[in-house]
């Protein structure tokens, strides 16, 4: 029986993990995480993240050929392929701070696989990483090998959160890079056979270590210049009378562009895309390709000058002032389906208007409390730092000006002004006559994902704004 461990219990080493299991009954695949409270929750009824349909494929495979575990050493021990699917944050302190990533949580578990194992392995980066890092790890493995052969692979992911079982089930291409060595073909070939049970043999693309590395940063930096680009061109559509959702169709038609990741909002989220965008400026800086860094910089710059655009658009429209009005907040994580907030868009409009001393009511269907809080007292950068001490302002302050509520109405309840900042499917449905009816008035809203239907909003008596569309 083949032996597949994983690193890194997240996102992505779950859902992962639990998909091979599915698909291959006859290889046993344990997921370790040092975060004992996390393998804990996969352990239970109460997985650790939200993901439709993740449940099932959990519990169809729990017990059988899936683990979870917190001891570590003994399943890296034990494994022939290993899984790196740790956390490769933006550097917070040092060389670097504030773009590279900080590789520590990945050359930790490369020193510990190196220290515990006994015999040949197979260590797949299933992170996202610099391009190049297969080096380092190499360099880090081979040190201490007595006599033990490790064949480096890449594999990045390429699901997005809310549809991750569906993006495992039927990828639109599972990459593995590798060296084009005997050996180094050999182990592709073994990580091949695990993926092909059930992804057609054409959708599976191998290629050399460097390329498959780059070619995750490429396709996220690429898809989030599709945002920043329908994004830059929503504040034209707001200047002349254009509406940015017929513009972003008419563009999509076109086969050469396609219609998808062509929807203006207050700004794209989630873990990755800015991370990685900022790696791959820092990458090009450090070889030299000062206007490549620049233009890539400007992906990241276009989303944070939507977010400040929504919060000006907010203030101003309420006569240049949110000081002691209440504004209710819906929908805190960075996109549907997910409890996720992590880089959510809705992090950076609250401080804004707490920066205008709002009263925020938020209300999100998958978020706790206790993580709006959290996310609205942590300093930029620091959330994806478990291991170090994440740095806080003072949350008691946050809670003097923020209340997390249960539902959409009680959010609304006596409020100035509405801001949608995650299409939830329920905010399509609201009754918005009754929201009407218990708001201050004149009653505002102000839709960062064009999910109402503001012809409807604005016979109730709504004043209304929604992203590059006309006022
Ligand atoms: P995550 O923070 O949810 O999970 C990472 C886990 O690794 C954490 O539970 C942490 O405790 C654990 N960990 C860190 N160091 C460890 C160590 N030395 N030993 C054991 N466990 C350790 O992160 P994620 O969202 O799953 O992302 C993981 C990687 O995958 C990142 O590089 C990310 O860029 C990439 N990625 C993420 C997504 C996504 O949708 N979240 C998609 C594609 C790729
Ligand atoms: C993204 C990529 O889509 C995945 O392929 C990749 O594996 C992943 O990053 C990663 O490396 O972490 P994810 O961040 O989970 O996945 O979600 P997306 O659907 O890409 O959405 C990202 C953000 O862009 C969200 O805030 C979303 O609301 C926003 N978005 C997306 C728009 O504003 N407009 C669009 O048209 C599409």
């Amino acid at each position: 029986m083949v032996k597949i461990c994983c690193i890194g219990a997240g996102y992505v080493g779950g859902p992962t993990m639990a998909m091979i299991a599915l698909k291959c009954p006859d290889i046993q695949v344990v997921v370790v995480d040092i975060a004992v409270p996390r393998i804990n929750a996969w352990n239970s009824d109460n997985l650790p993240i939200f993901e439709p349909g993740l449940d099932e494929v959990v519990k169809a495979c729990r017990g059988k050929n899936l683990f979870f575990s917190a001891d570590v050493e003994r399943h890296v021990a034990d494994a022939d392929i290993l899984f790196v699917s740790v956390n490769t944050p933006t550097k917070t302190q040092g060389l670097g701070a504030g773009k590279a990533a900080d590789l520590t949580y990945w050359e930790s578990a490369a020193r510990m696989i190196a220290d515990v194992s006994k015999t040949d392995k197979i260590v797949v980066e299933k992170s996202t990483v610099p391009v190049k890092t297969a080096e380092a790890i190499e360099k880090i493995l081979n040190v201490n090998h007595n006599g033990i052969k490790f064949q480096i692979l890449s594999n990045p992911e390429f699901l997005a959160e809310g549809t991750a079982i569906e993006d495992l089930k039927c990828p639109d291409r599972v990459l593995i890079g590798g060296r084009e060595t005997p050996e180094g073909k050999k182990a592709i070939q073994a990580l091949k056979d695990v993926y092909a049970r059930w992804v057609p043999e054409d959708r599976i693309i191998t290629m050399n270590l460097w390329s498959a590395e780059l070619s995750k940063l490429a396709a996220n930096a690429i898809l989030a210049q599709r945002i920043s680009s329908i994004n830059a061109m929503s504040a034209l559509c707001e200047a002349t009378g254009a509406d940015v959702t017929q513009v972003a169709h008419a563009v999509g038609k076109d086969s050469r562009v396609g219609s998808r990741f062509l929807n203006a909002s207050v700004g794209y989220g989630g873990s990755c895309f800015q991370k990685d965008i900022l790696n791959l400026v820092y990458i090009c800086e450090c070889n030299g390709l000062t206007e490549v860094a620049n233009y890539w910089k400007q992906v990241v710059h276009i989303n944070d000058y939507q977010k400040a655009r929504f919060v000006k658009r907010v203030v101003s429209s309420m006569f240049n002032t949110v000081s002691g009005k209440k504004i209710a907040i819906l929908g805190f994580a960075f996109k549907k389906d997910t409890g996720d907030t992590r880089e959510a868009a809705a992090i950076d409009v609250c401080h804004g208007l707490l920066g205008d001393n709002a009263k925020l009511s938020i209300y999100d269907p998958q978020v706790a409390e206790s993580q709006i809080l959290k996310d609205l007292s942590m300093n930029k950068f620091d959330w994806d730092h478990p291991l170090h001490l994440q740095q806080y302002m003072d949350p008691s302050e946050i809670s003097k000006s923020v209340s997390v509520v249960s539902d959409a109405y009680e959010a609304t309840k006596g409020a100035h002004g509405v801001c949608i900042l995650t299409e939830w499917d329920e905010f399509k449905e609201l009754d918005y006559k009754r929201i009407y009816d218990g708001m201050h008035k004149p009653a505002f809203i102000f839709d960062g994902r064009n999910v109402i239907d503001v012809d409807a909003l604005r016979k109730i008596g709504f004043i209304t704004y929604s992203i590059g569309k006309p006022l």
